[in-house]
């Protein structure tokens, strides 16, 4: 079997056409548009990047961006404070403080000052534990455009079999949470499992997120069995000083036994910025009273 391509990219932007001509009727009855805020610390080259992509595809789906860059030895104090002052924004729907932070600063007390119904996110303890118990909140944006990417595949995804390899709060627990919500049998393996490649080929699921360059291997996969690979790194290429992006799953040898499989790049990696979307259109009309914009 030779797998299907799924084209996250093509997803993506047709999720953010979705989301664009969402807006205007938020416009029309708040007479305000959507605000996403980033926060960014310090000058970490890759979050630059990301915070460039993200300010520019929130402009192009009609929504206003709220950058605030601060100086790598800003205090913590300093972004305590700015978060209470977005949290107190109306203008504000969502908030994303760009991690990683520079060392001297704690992550886990700057989100926790974020305010759970802002947390575009999804990785307050309060959403966490609302996406633990079923409630409605935030969900974190690269698990839930698996989701998205897996429910277009395969329809319904009940009884199926789902191994998610990574447990991060960011990925690996999310993703488990949200296909026990599908109904999905869930395994969680991590870098203490035993016997990886066995437990893999049980899955008609397969969620890679450990962040280790083509560590899932082609004969680990159960033929027909959906592939998502979260991952994305950074290797040497194929001439001197040059860099080329791979998963954590081996794609060619994957590509010849699953039903289907995200690439990298051109995968799970255009979801996120466009589920950041949906999450932050999401906030706007909750904070409004509205019903939730339909078909997102
Ligand atoms: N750094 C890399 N990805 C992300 C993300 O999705 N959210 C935040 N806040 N920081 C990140």
């Amino acid at each position: 079997m030779i797998a299907a391509i799924i084209d996250g990219k093509a997803f993506a932007g047709a999720l953010r056409e979705r989301i664009g001509a969402a807006v205007p009727a938020f416009v029309a009855s708040t007479g305000r548009k959507p605000g996403l805020a980033v926060v960014l610390v310090g000058e970490d080259p890759a979050s630059q990047v990301y915070v460039r992509s993200k300010g520019k595809s929130t402009v192009e789906a009609g929504m206003a961006s709220i950058e605030h860059r601060l100086d790598d030895s800003a205090s913590q104090a300093e972004l305590l404070a700015l978060v209470d002052q977005l949290n107190r924004d109306p203008g504000v729907d969502g908030i994303l403080v760009q991690l990683p932070l520079p060392k001297h600063i704690d992550e886990a007390s700057v989100i926790a000052a974020i305010d759970p119904d802002k947390d575009v996110d999804g990785f307050h303890v309060v959403n966490a534990g609302r996406l633990a118990v079923g409630a409605e909140g935030f969900v974190p944006c690269t698990p839930l455009g698996c989701l998205m990417l897996l429910k277009d595949r395969l329809g319904d995804l009940a009884g199926l079999d789902a191994v998610v390899i990574g447990r991060s709060n960011i990925v690996g627990k999310p993703m488990a949470q949200l296909l026990i919500q599908q109904s999905c049998t869930v395994t969680v393996a991590h870098s203490r499992t035993k016997n990886l490649p066995d437990v893999v080929r049980r899955a008609d699921i397969v969620v890679a997120a450990v962040g280790r360059p083509e560590m899932i291997r082609g004969d680990w996969i159960k033929p027909g069995a959906v592939v998502i690979d979260v991952g994305i790194n950074r290797v040497p290429g194929a001439e001197p000083g040059k860099t080329r992006l791979v998963g954590d799953v081996a794609y060619a040898e994957a590509a010849e036994v699953a039903g289907a499989i995200t690439p990298v790049p051109g995968g799970v990696g255009p979801m996120t910025i466009a589920v950041l979307l949906r999450n932050t259109l999401v906030a706007a009309h909750r904070r409004e009273g509205l019903a939730d914009p339909v078909g997102l």
